[in-house]
């Protein structure tokens, strides 16, 4: 880690109704609300924001959106904005999920222009970015991250750039129980790491958390954690139990201790 807490956060993804995750952010309350050596954030869909953001207002757990739309108001059939989350205690947003990108044609120019409205709406991006098993096998992939980082994060000044969280989720991990090894997670982080640098000075780029995602779960996230720049996780699948969630955290609390 580089410096100050793990950020562990939970990406639920399209999965439970209003009563099902009222349940599991109880149940993840009771196994982590009120511990302080790991930040942790859940982001249920946005039909079940309401519902969870009551059962962590006064807990340590934060809430996070899985998207966002780059405008503030108005003719936008289907899409919810910054104001619409703040409105609902959620202070993180997922951003430019190689799901979205892959799905729903989300391009870096959307991504960078969904990271800067997040910013002004003091909303702390999650800002994914991550290269396909054949980006990989063409010995592509520091490229092809350095690209996405460097439109994803254009028109982002130093000021401003601390609140930005990046993750890296190689998309051949992600749901398919592959698991990049701590060494090549870390080989990224680093490259990532030393490209936030340059973009916003290293002071900035120290401050700024880098998660691994793709298939982290009880069994590997303490490998992985104890990367030099792996600085938390994102969880999918893991995070829809609690007691492995919550083991996640506590793996992160065990090297911060
Ligand atoms: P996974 O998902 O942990 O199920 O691989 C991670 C993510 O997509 O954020």
């Amino acid at each position: 880690m580089a410096t100050g807490k793990y950020l562990i956060a939970g990406n639920w993804k399209m999965n439970k109704v209003t009563g099902d995750s009222v349940q599991l952010a109880k149940e993840i309350c009771q196994e982590a609300g009120s511990q302080t050596s790991v930040s942790v954030v859940v982001c249920p869909p946005f039909t079940s924001l309401s519902g969870v953001s009551e059962i962590t207002k006064d807990t340590n757990i934060h809430l996070g959106a899985q998207n966002m739309c780059a405008e503030p108001s108005g003719a936008y059939t289907g899409e919810v904005s910054a104001e619409m989350l703040r409105d609902l205690l959620v202070n993180h947003v997922i951003l430019g999920h190689s799901e979205r990108r892959e799905y729903y044609g989300e391009t870096d120019e959307v991504v960078n222009r969904k990271v800067l409205a997040a910013i002004e709406n003091n909303l702390k991006p999650i800002f994914c970015v991550g290269e396909t098993l054949e980006q990989r096998e063409a010995e592509q992939t520091l490229a092809i991250i350095q690209d996405q980082i460097k439109s994803g994060l254009a028109n982002i000044t130093s000021d401003k750039a601390d609140s930005i969280v990046v993750a890296y989720e190689p998309v051949w991990a992600i749901g398919t129980g592959k698991t990049a090894t701590p060494e090549m997670a870390q080989e990224v982080h680093a490259a990532i790491r030393k490209q936030l640098a340059d973009l916003f000075g290293a002071d900035v780029a120290g401050k700024i958390k880098i998660l691994y995602g793709g298939s982290m779960k009880p069994e590997n996230a303490e490998e992985l954690l104890a990367q030099e720049d792996i600085d938390g996780g994102l969880i999918g699948g893991a995070s829809l139990n609690a007691h492995s969630f919550g083991q996640i955290i506590e793996a992160a609390a065990k090297l911060s201790a």
